[in-house]
């Protein structure tokens, strides 16, 4: 609408996420932890957003005030999706229920929706098939793998095609090799889905590999200190990590962290 300068994302102008000047302070006067903000922040439809912060800086807080499970401070965060395609949340442990079935793990949103039972089982089966997960449908997610934990989570997720995605560091608890493969993964699908999705991570290369654009917070009360948008088009693929663009945007995005990462 007369904007001089449309961003590159702006097919459509409406943001999916959008926080302003968001804060939370936890406790009470006179032992209060300021842990986030204030944080300025859209995400737009379509769009990856990567957040790397150090350790204890607010960046889980974000998410839970995101996916409505914490009250902001001052601010205001806003969601815009449709009541039918929800916005879903997955967390570093995989938030699966040990006493479900995979498949009744997968189902589960779809069962909240009321979606038919043949369906949901179809639709079920389906992303089990796309995770490479079919033959433990029937198991119960403690005879898993951390690995095959967390994609029973992704499956879950995706199942109920959110129109928001929010990611809490998902592969933190898993080994390097894992995490790389489940990254691609990710890349792949919500490539092809393109599901909006802020994700979180203290992982400066997979915020680069995935990320549309990356954010890096500073140190506690968490603040967005830079914004990078990595060079690589779409699709791309994993292989982008063997790049010197890579590793160039790695240093400098290191740098930043590094004195962010110091102790006071
Ligand atoms: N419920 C809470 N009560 C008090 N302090 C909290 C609570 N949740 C988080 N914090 C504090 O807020 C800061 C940010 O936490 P968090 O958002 O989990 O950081 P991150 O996810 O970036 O590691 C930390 O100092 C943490 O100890
Ligand atoms: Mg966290």
């Amino acid at each position: 609408m007369g904007d001089p300068h449309p961003k590159p994302t702006a097919g459509n102008p409406q943001a999916k996420l959008r926080a302003t000047t968001l804060t939370r302070i936890f406790g009470r006067p006179p032992r209060t932890v300021d842990a986030l903000g204030p944080v300025d922040l859209t995400v737009t439809p379509g769009e990856f957003v990567c957040l790397v912060g150090p350790s204890g800086c607010g960046k889980s807080t974000l998410l839970r005030i995101a996916a409505g499970l914490l009250r902001p401070s001052t601010g205001t965060l806003e969601i815009h999706t449709s009541s039918r395609r929800p916005a879903t949340m997955i967390f570093q442990d995989y938030g699966i229920y040990d006493w479900k079935t995979v498949r009744a793990n997968v189902r589960f949103g779809l069962d909240i929706q009321r979606v038919p039972r043949r369906e949901a089982n179809a639709r079920a089966d389906d992303w089990l098939a796309r995770m490479g997960l079919s033959d433990f449908a029937d198991a119960y997610p403690a005879t898993l793998s951390g690995g095959m934990r967390q994609r029973v989570a992704i499956a879950r997720a995706l199942a109920v095609e959110p129109e928001l995605l929010l990611m809490d560091e998902p592969f933190a608890a898993l080994d390097a090799q894992l995490r790389t493969i489940l990254q691609d993964e990710l890349l792949d699908l919500t490539q092809s889905l393109r599901t909006t999705t802020l994700f979180i991570t203290h992982s400066l290369e997979e915020a680069i590999v995935l990320g549309d654009r990356v954010l890096v917070m500073s140190a506690r009360p968490g603040r967005v200190i830079a914004e990078h948008r990595p060079p690589f088009p779409r699709p791309r693929t994993g292989d982008i990590r063997a790049t010197p663009e890579f590793t160039a945007l790695r240093t400098e995005l290191w740098d930043l962290l590094r004195k962010e990462a110091a102790p006071a």
